[in-house]
């Protein structure tokens, strides 16, 4: 089933790919860690939308790590006015330092978690993305689209360890961004909150939760 799923889900997302600023352009091996840690930051609390005209703005005036490294954080606050949450922007900054310190952008999950702000979603999701590495990327978007394809009932929070080990496990040896931002395009375009367009996913066949009923049942939330 593993690589059936992956299989169907990456020949989805080759036809049907959202064209977002942050991604490698069709060709390119990989998309640029510094533009790809910047929009993961950006889109931790913000949606894709609010964040395309921050993330021009940002490239445009600081088009480098090195670039960001050495502005003034006031100038960075400033253009960060709007997004909200403002701890990001800061550490923004900081881990512009440290990148530029450091001479190149850390490549392993582990090495990334050292800088700050980068939680275990960030991580993962520059490893995968930047830099090819099969970590398991799980954001609320996943997390409902692998609670559903495997029909997993064990409410939230505790279901989490479960959709982990089943997304490492669907994950293929290769494409490891491609694979996590399906997921997110999935789980945002058609495996949706409420009302999932069944009939249009790639994974209608492959569906746990649509073989057996309702899958906008899944995940189901946390007792209260
Ligand atoms: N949400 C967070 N990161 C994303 C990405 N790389 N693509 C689409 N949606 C996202």
């Amino acid at each position: 089933m593993a690589a059936i799923v992956s299989e169907h889900l990456l020949d989805w997302y080759d036809a049907h790919a959202r064209d977002l600023p942050w991604r490698a352009r069709p060709g390119e091996p990989l998309p640029d860690p510094y533009r790809v840690w910047l929009s993961e930051v950006m889109l931790q609390q913000t949606t894709v939308a609010a964040v395309k005209p921050y993330f021009e703005a940002f490239t445009t005036r600081w088009p480098t790590v090195e670039a960001l490294a050495a502005a003034p954080e006031e100038d960075v606050m400033a253009a960060w006015a709007g997004l909200g949450y403002y701890s990001r922007a800061r550490n923004l900054v900081k881990a512009a330092r440290a990148v530029a310190d450091l001479g190149s952008f850390p490549d392993t999950e582990e090495d990334l978690r050292e800088l700050p702000g980068l939680g275990a979603y960030t991580a993962a999701a520059v490893a995968a993305i930047a830099f090819g590495q099969r970590a398991v990327v799980v954001d609320a978007n996943v997390e409902r689209v692998v609670a559903r394809l495997f029909a997993l009932k064990e409410p939230l929070p505790g279901v989490r360890k479960a959709i982990r080990a089943a997304t490492d496990a669907i994950a293929p040896d290769s494409r490891a961004g491609d694979f996590a931002q399906a997921m997110m395009d999935l789980g945002s375009s058609i495996c949706t909150a409420r009302d999932p367009k069944c009939l249009l996913c790639p994974l209608e066949r492959d569906c746990r939760g649509r073989a057996e009923g309702d899958p906008a049942l899944l995940p189901v939330k946390a007792p209260k």
